[in-house]
């Protein structure tokens, strides 16, 4: 009784926040044009006549040569020169998932976004190429790391490092996997080929990780790890590339796969990025490294269109993820800044907000499709509800916070100027076309002037937990942009352009 009471006050107190906060809504079309023009400014290789991001230029175009395999392109990760396949592939992964729910709602920039998925797939079509081998990484990243050099002038080890059968790696294949099979079924109809292309290729890859089981941390050491140091396990990656398969072949195999799998993922402890281990529980996880969370969502929607599957533990799972994000909730295991921004334990904490905010808004449309609620004990969560706490985040990360200031380079007037990026710190090849080497960046690294070329729609790691930014190239875990930071977000700001009012 006193605690239904206090609930009810409680969504009072919310929804006068709310009203309170609420100021002109954000331009999202723009947001969401930036968000995937980012992409643009992150591409290795050779660029296409159609680049927009144009103080950008051709970069690693030898990369595999000295194997004689094609690896040219892909994505930089971040602000590094590294092209590190895990984080990309999961960034591909969500990038198509974005389209698959949200392109109705894309407008002219639904092409952009096939283009930011094909220029990872047409990469990842490489790095699957030689049978028995997946490429897993680019770039030595201890020698990358050691300069600050514009892509275009690299001129450190740009080592291939590959799993294989006696050296697996199957969280890596199982990603690549999944981005495959996710962005086979963005291609389908504007592109059969290619989607079969994408889905053979996908199928050979899961069977590769399934059979040949084991870490890439184990194979590839310290190349990997502390960089994308898997913490998580494999087995998290090889049901997720299962779903996936299972969306885009609908063969029985991938869906019992998943079943006869999913018992054993709960058993495992979660690790945050950072090594602890994760008390919200393994179901709350999303990002990069963890897929627990995705997979219940992703699979939910088959199970709540089709009740001739067994919804267990996929659903009730789920359900207690929205439980572990809701600020109201009572099984609540995130926290939240004052200003309003959500956070979990490790670095680049903006990753979390942006993929937890997609999950909740998918989520919220296939519940909302099957009429359905979530109870966390005895608070209820509708798919509204869920929506408006996605797009609290959004609307934080585009300038509603303490600080008046929109994380995203280029959008409103207030935005990080000293973003940790080399590219984007450095002076244009345009305007600088003699060589600058490993240690002749550091001047502009150190230099307290706003960044020279703007990498538009790149998110920043973000504030700290008390909302404050420092806007400085050192604090890279507040300045740097990454690839999965932004990937969730463009399918959030589709939604919320279309339905900024909600
Ligand atoms: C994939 O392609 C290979 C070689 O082109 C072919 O042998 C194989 O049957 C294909 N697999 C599927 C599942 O279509
Ligand atoms: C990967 O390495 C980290 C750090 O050494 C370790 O904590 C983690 O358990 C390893 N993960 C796997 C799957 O072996
Ligand atoms: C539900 O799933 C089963 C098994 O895949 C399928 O045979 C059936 O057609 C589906 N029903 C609906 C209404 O989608
Ligand atoms: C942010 O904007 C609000 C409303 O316009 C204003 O009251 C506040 O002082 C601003 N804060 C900063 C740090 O600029």
């Amino acid at each position: 009784m006193v605690r239904a009471t206090m609930t009810r006050v409680f969504s009072v107190v919310v929804a006068t926040m709310v009203m309170i906060l609420r100021v002109a809504s954000h331009d999202y079309a723009n947001a969401l044009s930036k968000s995937i023009l980012f992409f643009e400014g992150q591409r290795s290789g050779k660029l296409p006549s159609s680049q927009r991001m144009n103080w950008r230029k051709d970069s690693a175009l030898h990369d595999g040569d000295q194997i004689g395999v094609d690896l040219v392109g892909g994505y930089y990760d971040a602000g590094d020169n590294v092209k590190f396949n895990f984080p990309m592939a999961f960034s591909t992964t969500v990038l198509a998932w974005s389209v698959l729910e949200f392109d109705k709602f894309m407008g002219p920039e639904l092409k952009h976004a096939l283009e930011a998925i094909r220029w990872a797939t047409d990469y990842f079509l490489k790095a699957t190429s030689v049978p028995g081998f997946v490429f897993a990484q680019v770039g030595d990243p201890y020698g990358d790391h050691n300069c600050w050099e514009r892509p275009e002038d690299m001129d450190t080890p740009r080592t291939p490092y590959a799993v294989s059968k006696q050296y697996p790696g199957s969280e890596v294949s199982a990603e690549i996997a999944a981005a495959l099979a996710a962005s086979s079924m963005v291609f389908r109809i504007s592109d059969p080929r290619y989607s079969s292309t994408l889905l053979n290729r996908s199928t050979m890859i899961f069977d590769f990780a399934d059979r040949y089981r084991g870490s890439y941390n184990d194979s590839l050491g310290p190349w990997v790890c502390p960089f994308y140091c898997d913490f998580s396990g494999y087995l998290d990656e090889l049901l997720w590339g299962a779903a996936w398969l299972h969306k885009a072949t609908e063969e029985p195999y991938y869906w019992n796969y998943v079943v006869q799998n999913i018992h054993n993922l709960e058993k495992n402890v979660v690790l945050n990025v950072d090594g602890t281990p994760y008390e919200g529980g393994s179901f709350a996880e999303f990002g990069w490294d963890a897929k627990h969370a995705g997979i219940n969502i992703l699979v939910s929607k088959q199970l709540l269109m089709n009740g001739t599957y067994n919804s267990d533990p996929f659903l009730s799972n789920a359900d207690k993820f929205v439980c572990t994000i809701l600020p109201e909730s009572p099984t609540k295991s995130v926290t939240y800044s004052p200003g309003g921004l959500l956070f979990k334990p490790g670095g680049s904490n903006m990753q979390h907000p942006t993929a937890l905010s997609f999950l909740l808004l998918v989520y919220a449309s296939y519940l909302s499709n099957a009429q359905k609620i979530v109870h966390c004990d005895d608070v209820v969560a509708t798919p509204s509800r869920l929506i408006q706490v996605a797009k609290g985040q959004v609307d934080y990360i585009l300038g509603d916070n303490p600080l008046n200031m929109s994380y995203m380079v280029g959008y409103g007037e207030k935005f990080p100027q000293r973003i940790h990026h080399r590219g984007s710190s450095l002076p244009s090849i345009e305007n600088h076309p003699e060589h600058i080497d490993c240690k002749g960046g550091t001047p502009y690294y150190t230099s307290n002037d706003p960044n020279p070329n703007l990498l538009i729609g790149a998110v920043v790691g973000g504030p700290d937990v008390d909302d404050s930014y420092a806007d400085s190239r050192a604090e890279f875990v507040q300045s740097e942009p990454t690839t999965y930071i932004n990937a969730p977000l463009v399918g959030l700001l589709a939604y919320f352009k279309e339905h900024s009012s909600s």
